[in-house]
């Protein structure tokens, strides 16, 4: 591994989408400061080469925007030494002291509010106004963490011997495996390591391959922070290298934790590779959120609602809406307002485009995946009222489609992608039953004005969070986190920082009753 410590140069790219209508063709220019266009690892502190590098592609264009590191098993190795030595320093630091660099952390990032989020969109697709959102939502996770550094309490518990106290510490678990998605590039790693941090843990980040800007980014805005060599480490890595990178991650016996966001299927290989050296895991795994409409519901709220929870990154969200049930008493005035409301406020494009509400699918594979249910919907009777066409080679317009039944691939599947399937239900408990036929719960939604059944379905959906007449439910206040298959623990809220604690039972015996 080359260390090299210079700093990188600034990028100006212009890009054309190809195959797409002449509306949609303009050109853009990634234009970032310099200092947060890293390309190399951070490794205890230094900026490092691997042998190798791997290109970073803007998805709207397929074009390269820049090429780097590619880390394998033997940097991974090295971060996590790295880690393992500062943690011995780390957590002895006084949450004041992690408190402090949290903040400082969190007030760099929303200075350099506008050139994360360019990063953001170029390297993830995502419409620029979206990934300002998104640099919020991430800097929000280390305010938020930087004040719960501060009330990680222990207890005194009182003892059933009088010759004896009970003391509870919280202690952290030590280094921590942080494997982060493509579609929050920013807000996925800052949710994990604000909170490992500020319990005390270091931290080794792989990014996304497809996402690794933003990630070096955020590490260059920790080192000016002034977090100590080897707290944060980050090692980008190729498709072709994440196996192997992976593996050391998940069962090096100096990692104590892992935590990942990303598909169940990819979970469970890391679940099953941590198992060996007994690791704790924190999983964010896969949705298949309903959004049920009952006939109480307010009508113009409910279809806000499924723009928000549908359309947010072009439906690339775990916890965007995948299932739509409507009664049939409102069914129909509900298809035309959503039609309505799809043709006046979407707009597909690149994503720096400022017009621009729906960006490209990660790449051409997720386009195929929402055509190919499309069309399985419409081989099995279902009608596209708006969209079901793919555009260029990532894009897929916004699909409205009606008359859906469960055999369909869409009420099966995650979509991950911009298609709005309706069926349409009789009962509650139709409805219900159809939304909780699913081996995932994360997210879910409901519209209804009938407080009865508000608490009823609340209750009775098999999900980690639920919206009552509300589409749009994540911040760092409130709790993160599936049931079944979608995933382990939970993220954000005061339970966040948990997971990155041990508790430990300590007796203090021999005192003198
Ligand atoms: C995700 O899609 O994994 C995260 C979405 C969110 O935090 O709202």
């Amino acid at each position: 591994m080359r260390s090299v410590c210079l700093p990188p140069t600034r990028r100006l790219l212009r890009c054309l989408l190809p195959g797409a209508p002449a509306a949609m063709n303009r050109s853009f220019s990634l234009d970032v400061s310099a200092p947060l266009l890293r390309t190399q690892a951070l490794v205890d502190g230094c900026w490092v080469s691997a042998a190798a590098a791997f290109p970073v592609l803007d998805p709207a264009t397929g074009e390269e925007i820049a090429r780097v590191t590619d880390c394998g098993p033997a940097e991974a190795k090295q971060a996590v030494e790295a880690a393992h030595r500062a943690f011995g320093s780390w957590k002895q630091t006084t949450a004041k002291e992690r408190s402090q660099l949290l903040r400082k952390w969190f007030d760099l990032l929303t200075q350099h509010t506008e050139d994360l989020a360019k990063l953001i969109t170029f390297e993830s697709g995502k419409p620029l106004r979206e990934a300002r959102g998104e640099v919020s939502y991430g800097a929000s996770f280390l305010e938020w963490f930087s004040e719960e550094a501060r009330r990680v309490y222990g207890d005194i518990v009182p003892s059933p011997a009088r010759d004896r106290k009970i003391l509870l510490l919280k202690q952290p678990v030590g280094v921590a495996s942080i494997i982060t998605p493509w579609n929050f590039p920013n807000a996925m790693i800052t949710r994990k390591v604000g909170a490992a941090l500020a319990a005390g843990c270091t931290v080794v980040v792989k990014p996304a391959e497809d996402t690794p800007l933003s990630a070096l980014a955020l590490a260059e805005l920790a080192q000016q922070a002034g977090f100590p060599a080897g707290v944060v480490n980050v090692v980008p890595c190729s498709r072709e290298r994440t196996p192997s990178v992976g593996a050391v991650l998940c069962t090096d016996p100096l990692v104590d934790k892992i935590s990942f966001t990303g598909s169940t299927a990819t979970g469970k290989l890391l679940l099953k590779m941590a198992a060996d050296t007994v690791k704790r895991a924190s999983m964010e795994l896969g949705g298949h959120a309903p959004f049920i409409v009952f006939d109480s519901a307010d009508l113009d709220k409910a279809v806000g609602g499924a723009m928000a929870s549908k359309f947010r990154n072009s439906g690339q969200t775990c916890v965007c809406s995948n299932r739509f049930l409507v009664q049939r008493g409102v069914y129909d005035r509900f298809m035309e307002k959503m039609g309505v409301a799809m043709e006046a406020e979407l707009r597909l494009g690149h994503g720096a485009d400022p017009d621009t509400t729906q960006g490209p699918l990660i790449n051409a594979r997720a386009a195929e995946k929402v055509a190919t249910q499309v069309a399985d919907a419409v081989s099995r009777g279902a009608s596209v009222l708006r969209g079901g066409k793919r555009v260029g080679v990532s894009f897929m317009e916004p699909t409205l489609l009606a008359g859906v039944t469960t055999e369909m691939l869409c009420m099966k599947e995650e979509t991950f992608g911009p298609l709005l399937p309706v069926l349409r239900f009789d009962t509650e408990e139709e409805a219900l039953a159809i939304a909780n036929a699913s081996s995932v719960g994360l997210a879910g939604y409901f519209y209804s004005q009938d407080l009865s059944q508000v608490w009823r379905v609340a209750e009775a959906l098999q999900v980690g969070l639920v919206g009552v007449n509300e589409g749009l439910l994540s911040t760092p206040e409130a709790a993160f986190g599936g049931v079944k298959q979608s995933g382990l623990g939970c993220e954000g809220s005061k339970y966040g920082i948990r997971e990155y604690l041990e508790v430990k039972y300590m007796c203090l015996g021999g005192l003198r009753p």
